[in-house]
């Protein structure tokens, strides 16, 4: 049903504008109190066996949304509906900013990817704010992506970030310091130890200072040298972050035939994700809780990054190929595969091959 409004009709369209028409109805959804509780009630995780604890939080299942879809958490309470265990909102930035000029958006069908230069396009921390405090209804886990200000100099960086995690800590479940979008120019920087050391510090201090202690991640580009992704896992260790989202798009265009400049996400992606994953492990263990997001399309790679040592994972492109239904499907799909393998307990899958 919805591959055939894909081809027929979505894929037509202009990307950007389906995405804005799809987060409107899905802000009416939101506002919805019986809609919302009824597609919960009939999608959200709610078997047992998936239920997973990260950084001291609650998820009901291990399968979220990956930052950039709900820009300014407009509709986090109807993705958590439609069955993600988690909603990652952002990235916000301290100020307002329109993005990048259009087209900024395109889809590779053939390539089950998405190349995208957004820019960061969101209505500012004040907003995102504001709409998270409007959220009640059904229960929904919340991550808060933040990222510089694009006018902001990377000098005044920490400030800017500072400014953001002081307005939002307070509101997530999870805050994540996202220093590896390719579509700011000189974000990709701080990911340098030099420069991400006192970023993260100066943001785990505000973090740190919220009531129940905001757990705090960095996310990191597929593009790091290996020798730089054990790098950032060693600092993150150092400093006591909570854990590692890897990763972010890439502007690697290996296997895809576009020129068009950003980030490259989807199945394109799946590789180096692992890869980075698989190596983020090594380096770890189990003593941050790692993210997995790139590439992933089925309960297939779900499971892969689990047993590779992924305690949650996230996608996003390969929603726009699979449609509104795609996490509830993972998530049935996982809790039968786990009965399958005998297993009543997400932690007996979690690292099982990386031991
Ligand atoms: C249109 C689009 C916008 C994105 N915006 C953000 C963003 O604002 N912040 C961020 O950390 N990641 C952003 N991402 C990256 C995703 O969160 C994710 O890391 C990446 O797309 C890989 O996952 P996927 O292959 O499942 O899409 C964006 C991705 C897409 C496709």
């Amino acid at each position: 049903m919805y591959r055939f409004l894909f081809t027929q009709i979505l894929s037509r369209l202009d990307p950007e504008d389906i995405h804005h028409l799809t987060v409107r109805g899905l802000r009416l959804v939101s506002a919805a109190p019986v809609a919302k509780k009824l597609l919960h009630r009939r999608l959200a995780p709610r078997d047992p066996a998936l239920r997973v604890q990260a950084f001291g939080v609650h998820f009901p299942g291990p399968f979220g949304l990956a930052a950039g879809f709900d820009k300014d958490a407009r509709c986090v309470e109807a993705m958590s509906a439609l069955g993600f265990s988690h909603v990652e909102v952002g990235t916000i930035t301290a100020h307002a900013q329109p993005g990048n000029a259009r087209p900024r958006l395109f889809r590779l069908v053939k390539d089950r990817a998405v190349i995208n230069r957004m820019g960061f396009n969101n209505a500012g921390a004040d907003a995102a704010a504001k709409a998270l405090s409007r959220t009640r209804g059904v229960p929904v886990v919340v991550g808060i992506n933040i990222g510089k200000t694009k006018v902001v100099p990377e000098s005044e960086a920490v400030h800017d970030y500072v400014a953001s995690a002081k307005q939002l800590a307070p509101l997530a479940d999870y805050l994540v310091v996202n220093v590896s979008s390719p579509n700011t120019p000189g974000l990709r920087n701080l990911q340098a130890v030099e420069l991400l050391r006192p970023l993260l510090q100066a943001v785990k201090e505000v973090a740190d200072g919220t009531p129940k202690r905001t757990p705090l991640l960095v996310k990191i580009a597929p593009d790091l040298a290996d020798e730089d992704v054990d790098a950032v896992a060693d600092l993150a260790l150092e400093l006591g972050l909570d854990g590692i989202i890897a990763t972010n798009t890439t502007i690697s265009r290996e296997g895809v035939t576009s020129g068009e400049t950003g980030g490259l996400s989807g199945r394109p992606l799946k590789t180096r994700s692992l890869e980075v994953l698989r190596r983020l492990r090594a380096r770890v263990g189990d003593r941050l809780t790692l993210v997995s997001v790139g590439g992933v399309e089925d309960v297939d790679d779900v499971w892969e990054r689990l047993l590779a040592g992924a305690t949650l994972v996230q996608g996003y492109t390969a929603m726009i190929y699979n449609g509104p239904l795609w996490a509830h499907r993972i998530h049935r799909q996982l809790a039968r595969r786990m009965r399958r393998h005998g297993a009543t307990d997400l932690r007996e899958i979690i690292g099982r091959t990386a031991r």
